[in-house]
């Protein structure tokens, strides 16, 4: 993610335009007035193609597209000529070579493969995951989410913790983050800390970044809010190896939440799993429904701003 501080401040406004939009719709409705909805990207079509499982970014990319008026179409790799030996690059070439489609989403477990196409695609491409490495319009959604609980990003701790190693959603939420002046904890155990060219690229996003390492989450009792990463098993190479890391993997326990601030809160890309018992679902502190809600807006946002010409972009 190569965002910077004015475009990160720019696209959680406009999701927050979204965020409006949906409430008039909601309203609109209940009093059965749907008349008025805008749909300012109907005619316009997105291809989703997930080779990779996912609940939350596909169903709100679709959902996203749908409510601004759009139509959706899916691709399975697997049932494109891929499986007659076709290269990913050739398919989204053709994918986006009809004049039918205007934006795709693509989710892909090779890291290289959203940059390989991007640059001979016809429409823009978004990443929607691309192996260990990112995971952009969730760290958008998440610091959308961050900034509505707390008022602002300045002036906050966040603690980070889990695989910061194979989660990719963390590698692009350290990079939104370092625009901002947030000291982040990274919390993890030895073997599942942060990638070091990861951080070498948060130091190059900002030099003066404060950042402090732990291996248990006694060390975020002092946060303002605590983001929990699944270890993610199907990355890892054999059963020893994840029961070695699940044996000791951070979790939220009523002992931590009695130590931690009153207002911390909780934030977790999902799937969620021990790190965030389903006893935490009801808490106050819980903000990772919210969260979902978030990378929703935000991807309508995203669509809006790239198919749509805007006229007050930031220099
Ligand atoms: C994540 C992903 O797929 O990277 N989920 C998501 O998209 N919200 C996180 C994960 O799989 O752990």
């Amino acid at each position: 993610m190569d965002l910077t501080r004015n475009d990160i401040l720019y696209i959680l406004d406009k999701a927050e335009g979204m965020k409006t939009f949906c409430k008039e719709r909601e309203k609109e409705k209940k009093e059965r007035a749907h008349r008025t909805i805008l749909q300012p990207l109907k005619n316009a079509t997105l291809y989703s193609i997930f080779d990779e499982p996912s609940t939350r970014t596909e169903g709100s990319f679709e959902g996203a597209m749908i409510l601004l008026g759009g139509e959706v179409k899916n691709k399975k790799l697997d049932s494109s000529s891929q499986a007659k030996g076709e290269s990913l690059k050739e398919t989204l070439k053709v994918l986006s070579s009809f004049p039918s489609t205007d934006i795709i989403i693509l989710r892909h477990p090779s890291e290289s493969a959203i940059k390989e196409v991007v640059e001979t695609s016809f429409v823009p491409v978004i990443n929607a995951g691309n192996g260990r490495d990112e995971h952009p319009t969730q760290a958008l959604g998440d610091i959308f989410a961050l900034r509505t609980r707390k008022g602002k990003l300045d002036g906050l701790e966040v603690a980070i913790a889990g695989d910061l190693k194979n989660g990719r959603t963390v590698h692009s939420l350290v990079y939104a983050l370092a625009n901002f002046d947030i000291k982040i904890k990274l919390i993890s155990q030895e073997g599942l800390g942060l990638p070091p060219d990861v951080e070498q690229n948060i130091r190059k996003i900002n030099p003066k970044i404060k950042i402090e390492k732990a291996n248990s989450l006694d060390a975020a009792t002092t946060s303002d809010a605590v983001y929990l990463l699944r270890l993610q098993k199907e990355r890892l190479q054999t059963d020893q190896e994840r029961s070695s890391y699940e044996a000791s993997y951070p979790k939220i326990t009523k002992e931590f939440l009695a130590k931690a601030k009153k207002d911390v809160i909780l934030m977790s890309p999902g799937p969620k799993h021990e790190e965030l018992p389903e006893w935490t679902d009801n808490l106050p502190n819980s903000a990772y429904w919210e969260g979902i809600q978030s990378c929703f807006y935000i991807r309508m946002a995203l669509l809006n701003l790239i198919l749509i010409k805007q006229e007050d972009y930031p220099s």
